[in-house]
């Protein structure tokens, strides 16, 4: 089987490394000439763990290839569209489908004709996309039947950024959604490596699985809403957010993942598919109650976090050096798009305060974008957290977890913990003299 991926983004990449380590033939076009240059030379463009040898080794064994040409997926037997589906520029939270749009077109100048090919999207598109892409096909190549020349499915992923490998090789489940049996048999085919795994493959139409698609990520994005507005109230009538959450995590139909409060959801998914979700219902004339409060709130929290911090500080943080640990929306990964960071911390400055960051991956580039033009970066612990006020944890990489009570207080002006993630044990802060504010508890020392 001779599998093309289109997109060599965050999708395409870990979809195109993974079905080559499964021993297909896979070949991941991007236009991006640069991104192939590097691909080619084994460097991979994202932080990912695995992934670089991952690459590596399946470009070694001839499994993998990069190329910036569309033309050369002629003859494949199957086509991934997996291009990034970005919130328009307009306004309005539609999901901007200029460009699997246009690689729909240029996947119908290379079909051929009784050839079955299956061309898949796996980039997150909202429900119709998939009957488009056979309209476009269909006007632009009148020569073409579907169902018989080409076929379409719709196979949405749902890897997470940092474990990205593990969730491809280890899914919940796959999920196609077919058109017809040649179809479903090509993805049944193309997944059989998964059957020892006994991961479930759910076999749907082309709609619902688009669907399938933003309902998971908005209801996950609505579990983290959830406990984050718990946690709010624990903090004014007391308990701990931490056993809310486990308490209600072990119900089976609830379940204790995404129950973490934080400063909120971002990252390049999560934010971008609500409003995409939320600009379906409206298209509809349905009121989208649910996902509006969510992206409400969402917005909102991130404020929160600096009316937290603030209140640190008998009010006013003007003047005050603080140090900012981690800036990525997550950890085990460089990305930054829609970090609650990018809120945060021009909110500290616009009120005043002076900051020092530090994050393990962030990019010289990322810096720049950030215009976070007063912000002193730092490349370790040690040199963010020196001399400053008030240290704030905003992402949870796994090098800050260990950091020890005395240390804070050897280096700090002030030891003031401010635990965006609740990474930290309060009580042993508490007990070594460190002034420390989770997040959703009673808090009697700050
Ligand atoms: C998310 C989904 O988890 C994936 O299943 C999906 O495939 C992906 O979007 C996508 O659509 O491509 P990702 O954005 O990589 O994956 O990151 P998550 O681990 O889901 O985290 C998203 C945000 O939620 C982060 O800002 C994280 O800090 C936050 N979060 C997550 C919490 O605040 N609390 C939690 O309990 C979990």
């Amino acid at each position: 089987m001779k599998i093309g991926i289109i997109g060599a983004g965050y999708v395409g990449l870990v979809s195109a490394g993974c079905f080559s380590e499964y021993g297909y033939k896979v070949t991941c076009v991007d236009s991006d000439i640069e991104k192939i240059q590097l691909l080619n030379n084994k460097k991979i463009p994202i932080y990912e763990p695995g992934l670089a040898d991952l690459v590596s080794q399946n470009i070694d064994k001839n499994r993998l290839f990069f190329n910036n040409k569309l033309d050369i997926l002629i003859g494949h037997d199957i086509i991934f569209i997996a291009v990034g589906t970005p919130t328009a520029r307009r306004g309005d939270g539609h999901a901007d489908l200029k460009y699997i749009y246009q690689v729909t077109r240029q996947i119908s100048e290379i079909l051929e004709k009784n050839k079955n090919t299956l061309i898949v999207t796996k980039s997150t598109v909202p429900i119709g996309t998939g009957k488009e892409i056979v309209k476009i096909i269909s006007e632009s190549r009148k020569d073409l039947i579907h169902g018989k020349d080409f076929h379409i499915a719709s196979n949405p992923e749902f890897l997470r950024e940092g474990s990205a490998i593990e969730d491809f090789m280890r899914p919940d489940r796959v999920v196609c959604g077919v058109s017809n049996q040649y179809s479903e048999n090509m993805m049944r085919e193309l997944y059989r490596p998964l059957n020892l795994r006994e991961a479930p493959l759910l076999f749907t139409d082309v709609k619902s699985a688009e669907l399938i698609k933003y309902s998971s990520n908005a209801f996950l994005a609505m579990k983290i809403s959830f406990i984050n507005e718990m946690s709010d109230l624990c903090e004014k009538v007391g308990g701990d957010i931490q056993s809310v959450a486990k308490g209600i995590g072990l119900d089976n139909r609830i379940g204790p993942k995404f129950l973490h409060p934080g400063p909120g959801f971002g990252g390049s998914c999560f934010p971008k598919d609500t409003r995409a979700l939320l600009a379906t219902f409206k298209d509809n004339n349905i009121e989208p109650t649910l996902i509006d409060a969510v992206i409400n709130f969402n917005e909102k929290r991130k404020i929160r976090m600096v009316d937290i911090i603030e209140s640190c500080f008998n009010s006013s943080i003007k003047n005050k050096l603080i140090s900012i640990l981690g800036i990525t929306f997550k950890p085990n990964t460089d990305d930054i798009r829609e970090a609650p960071s990018l809120v945060i911390i021009p909110e500290l400055i616009s009120r005043g305060a002076n900051v020092k960051a530090y994050d393990p991956a962030i990019k010289e580039s990322s810096k720049k974008l950030l215009e976070f033009k007063n912000v002193v970066w730092c490349s370790n612990v040690s040199e963010v957290v020196k001399d400053t006020e008030a240290l704030v944890l905003l992402t949870e990489w796994n090098e800050f977890r260990g950091l020890s009570p005395d240390f804070i207080k050897s280096n700090m002006k002030n030891p003031v913990v401010i635990d965006l993630r609740n990474i930290f044990d309060k009580e042993i802060m508490k007990n070594a003299g460190v002034k420390y504010r989770g997040i959703g508890f009673d808090r009697d020392n700050i």
